[in-house]
């Protein structure tokens, strides 16, 4: 075998005259009749190589014979190109490898698309994703994932962490996905749950004196998939003994000054803004805003009731809220059919309307215009800072309808008003989260996060009285716009873990059933501890400057939950359910 001496991003002027052997995958051809010229490829770049007459006909014929993507090696002798040939796109520019001898390890047929060509449809890719990973830039995004865990590993093992592997099967953790299980052989009935993380694992390392805990972790949610959530993804997942909030939260600005300096090249300034969760939603609409941008909601209510505008009156009566926002240039921008475009994306997000004005110097237009004496004009000017050209966006529903429905016009109006430095990044604390919501369906509290959560301090004696305005000592990490991590300080204290399950509706047998061993651990020696996990993909998505979580994992699954490589989820033998003691029932 022609063993490779150099890869294809090696060569350059300084090995001229040497002999040198290249393995990789054809990447291109040119026959110019005497000179045949062959571009190889490997992970590392691209070498020309050129078949000289001097080699004689029959190796030229074979070089003429190979084809995209056919697996070679090639021995020959380093040479700079002649005058005016020279590649600047290449490392390997200045020169070529005249070939002397030729092996081929694979001739493969035409691919489905070709690995330098346009972007081929995800379909194609997920299904030969063994090609699509051949693609430069979509190696380049696998190298930026490795050197993203080289970091996090190093900068935890600095600060004094441990890595630690958790089980993968084990029992269901309560946080609020839906599991996946796998049935036990060996127990009929009875099944283990892949983690949705490795919550109680590391909380009961905690527990054990491991004081400072790390692993770059895989979960598992059987959850409705979006553009940024997958059924398995990874989290680095971290956990601390002795420490308050902002102890984790300090620490964990260390990671992100590490993280931002390699990747972007911007030394962060810290401590990074804390910002209050009710503040973010009332100015923003969400708890995950992006801050590249301003745009703030503003709540129009009072102004509104000045009106006789019949949909503000019935929003009143329902004790709904009427909030807005003014996009600046907006008027100019958006035609009658883009703001029809507008209202039908409000409405996906369940607004039942869209009330839009252009702001002009003197009036304001829009088919509601008329209802807004100029008055009510000149107020809803001010409280929007409006000035000609500018767009107001009125909802008029529920906290929660006018939050979704205004947070994501606003990221949509930033994007196409050109708002923000799309290569930018902004990271930013969300703390003081609420400790639970009220679930009408289940007639209970439902944690917000996870049922181990501790209340701030000076929350605690809302528990008995008020529990839905009780706050919690969680934090999210927000990077523009995503969620990239999450955590809380955790409960120590068996009271207040059993007023808990009170309020999420667990009886103490219930909960000794369901985490009787992590009950059992607390018991017996917890230490003060909180912890955090980053969701690893979407960081990697964040810094390759990707849309899609997809893109940064080898083996994505599709939005069905399927990977079109493998065919997975797959049938079972009947032999192989029989000893699961499974019975389908299709
Ligand atoms: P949480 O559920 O907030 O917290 O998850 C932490 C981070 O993981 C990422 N993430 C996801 N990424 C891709 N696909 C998904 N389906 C997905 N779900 C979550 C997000 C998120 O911020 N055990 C707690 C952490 C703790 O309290 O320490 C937990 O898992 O970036
Ligand atoms: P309608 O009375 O449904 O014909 O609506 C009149 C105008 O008010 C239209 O421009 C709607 O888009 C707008 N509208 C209706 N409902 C709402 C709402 N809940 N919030 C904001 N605008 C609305």
């Amino acid at each position: 075998m022609l063993k490779r001496t150099h890869t294809c991003g090696d060569l350059n002027l300084e090995q001229v005259g040497q002999t040198a052997i290249l393995n990789g995958w054809v990447d291109a051809w040119r026959d110019f009749g005497g000179l045949v010229f062959i571009d190889v490829r490997d992970r590392y770049g691209i070498t020309q190589v050129v078949f000289e007459p001097e080699v004689g006909e029959e190796l030229q014929a074979r070089a003429r014979d190979l084809r995209a993507e056919f697996v070679i090696g090639v021995k020959g002798v380093v040479a700079k190109r002649l005058p005016g040939k020279d590649n600047p796109k290449l490392s390997t520019g200045q020169i070529e490898l005249r070939v002397a001898e030729l092996e081929i390890f694979n001739a493969t047929p035409t691919p489905p698309f070709e690995i330098q060509g346009p972007e081929p449809n995800e379909e194609l890719r997920l299904k030969y994703r063994y090609l699509d990973l051949r693609r430069p830039s979509v190696q380049q995004i696998f190298i930026l994932r490795h050197k993203m865990a080289q970091v996090m590993r190093n900068t935890m093992s600095s600060l004094g962490f441990l890595e630690v592997e958790t089980p993968i099967l084990g029992r269901s953790t309560p946080e609020g996905a839906r599991d996946f299980l796998v049935p036990s052989r060996v127990h009929p009935s009875h099944f283990y749950a892949l983690p949705q993380s490795p919550q109680l694992y590391k909380q009961v390392l905690m527990v054990a004196g491991f004081d400072r805990y790390f692993q770059i972790a895989r979960c598992f949610r059987d959850e409705d998939l979006r553009a940024s959530r997958q059924p398995e993804f990874t989290q680095l997942d971290i956990e601390m003994s002795f420490v308050e909030d902002e102890d984790v939260l300090a620490t964990m600005e260390g990671l992100v000054l590490a993280l931002s300096q390699e990747f972007t090249g911007v030394t962060l300034s810290l401590p990074l803004p804390r910002n209050d969760y009710y503040d973010m939603m009332e100015r923003f609409g969400s708890d995950r805003p992006d801050l590249r941008y301003d745009l703030q909601l503003k709540d129009v209510a009072d102004l509104a009731a000045e009106t006789d505008f019949k949909v503000f009156q019935l929003a009143k009566e329902a004790g709904h809220r009427i909030r807005g926002l003014c996009a600046s240039g907006g008027a100019e921008k958006y035609s009658r059919k883009d703001l029809d475009g507008l209202t039908e994306y409000a409405s996906r997000f369940g607004a039942k309307g869209l009330v839009w004005l252009k702001v002009d110097n003197e009036t304001m237009t829009g088919p509601t215009a008329k209802f807004f004496t100029p008055e009510v004009q000149a107020k809803l000017r001010e409280r929007f800072s409006a000035k000609a050209g500018d767009l107001i966006l009125i909802v008029a529903d529920s906290q929660a309808v006018t939050s979704q429905a205004l947070s994501n016009l606003r990221a949509r109006l930033a994007l196409e008003l050109n708002m923000y430095d799309p290569k930018s990044f902004h990271y930013s604390w969300v703390v003081r989260f609420p400790l639970l919501h009220w679930d009408a369906d289940a007639n209970r509290y439902v944690a917000e996060h996870h049922p181990f959560t501790m209340p701030l301090a000076e929350d605690l004696h809302l528990l008995d009285t008020d529990p839905a305005k009780v706050r919690a000592q969680a934090y999210d990490l927000v990077i523009n716009g995503e969620e990239a991590a999450g955590g809380t300080i955790r409960i120590h204290d068996s009271k207040i873990q059993a007023k808990v399950f009170g309020l999420l509706g667990l009886s103490p047998e219930e909960a000794e059933e369901k985490f009787g061993f992590l009950l059992g651990a607390l018991k017996n020696g917890a230490p003060p501890h909180g912890g955090i996990a980053f969701g690893f993909d979407r960081l990697v998505m964040l810094y390759a400057g990707l849309t899609n979580i997809r893109d940064c994992i080898a083996f994505p699954k599709t939005a069905k939950g399927t990977d079109l490589m493998t065919g997975a989820p797959g049938t079972v033998d009947a032999k192989q359910l029989r000893e699961l003691h499974v019975k389908s029932t299709e």
